[in-house]
């Protein structure tokens, strides 16, 4: 039996077993070979080509701009790092919300271009044709409630949502609607940690949170901003494990003065 073999892979059945077992699953972005290669390594459970890559990676503003192309390319790089992980993709904004046949369509882009396992999208009942389609074609989807950025022009803010009771109560009967229709997990993002308890007691499918609390089944933040490489974002939920930019800078800085002061490359550095 070959070493490869003795990985378990993480699949969308493997999570719904860790729900059922009470153990919690770690996600977090990446968008490139080699950060995905890091985190593969260090034994992350889900890895998601997130459309936060363009703001992170493209320096957008919000997640609207980047395209199908740059997300496919993402993905392809952070498959070809994978061995453990499942591979989720964010489908962009604009590929999947008006018209169920191009939802689809960029569906199957995703997956037969990228080798990835899975696609995610934003929304609840107003997108219901499109998950339904790609559902359909055998392509796992992963839901994303709450906090949708690529509405960010219909919210106005990136404030905490379902706060109101209205809302709260659509986003539970949006939650139930993605179960149903065959969703195998959901990502609730940036609304009330009772909230979203009350969501992954109801469902049975793994909810995955981020600013959700710690009563959902795992949780997933996005890896620039953990790692202190993103400076500018510091909202409440998010822990800083490292502060990444202040070493690379400092490293960058001691390479600028070695090589304006002659030190670098030295005699051993040079054939
Ligand atoms: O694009 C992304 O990084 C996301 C996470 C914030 C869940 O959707």
């Amino acid at each position: 039996m070959s070493l490869e073999s003795h990985i378990r892979k993480i699949t969308t059945h493997v999570l719904y077993e860790m729900k059922l077992r009470g153990e919690k699953i770690s996600m977090l972005t990446a968008y490139d070979y080699s950060m995905a290669k890091i985190v593969e390594s260090a034994g992350i459970d889900v890895i998601l080509v997130g459309d936060s890559a363009s703001n992170v990676m493209a320096g957008f503003d919000t997640t609207l701009p980047i395209t199908l192309d740059a997300m496919i390319y993402h993905a392809q790089s952070v498959v070809r790092a994978t061995n453990r992980a499942l591979v989720v993709v964010d489908l962009p904004f604009g590929t999947y919300q008006g018209n169920s046949k191009e939802a689809l369509n960029s569906a199957v882009r995703i997956m037969k271009e990228t080798g990835a396992h899975s696609v995610k999208m934003e929304g609840g009942i107003e997108i219901k044709e499109s998950i339904e389609r790609i559902l359909s074609a055998g392509i796992p989807v992963m839901g994303h409630l709450g906090l949708t950025p690529q509405s960010i022009y219909k919210f106005g803010t990136y404030t905490v949502r379902a706060r109101e009771e209205d809302e709260a109560e659509k986003l539970i009967k949006d939650a139930k609607l993605l179960e149903e229709l065959g969703c195998f997990a959901l990502i609730l993002e940036k609304i009330p940690a009772k909230l979203a308890k009350k969501v992954a007691e109801t469902l049975t499918i793994p909810v995955i949170g981020i600013g959700a609390g710690n009563g959902v089944d795992g949780q997933v933040l996005v890896l620039h901003d953990m790692l202190g490489i993103t400076q500018e974002f510091s909202p409440r939920f998010l822990r800083r494990y490292h502060n990444i930019s202040a070493e690379i800078q400092g490293a960058v800085e001691n390479y600028i003065n070695d090589v304006k002061s002659l030190d670098f490359p030295n005699e051993r550095e040079q054939y």
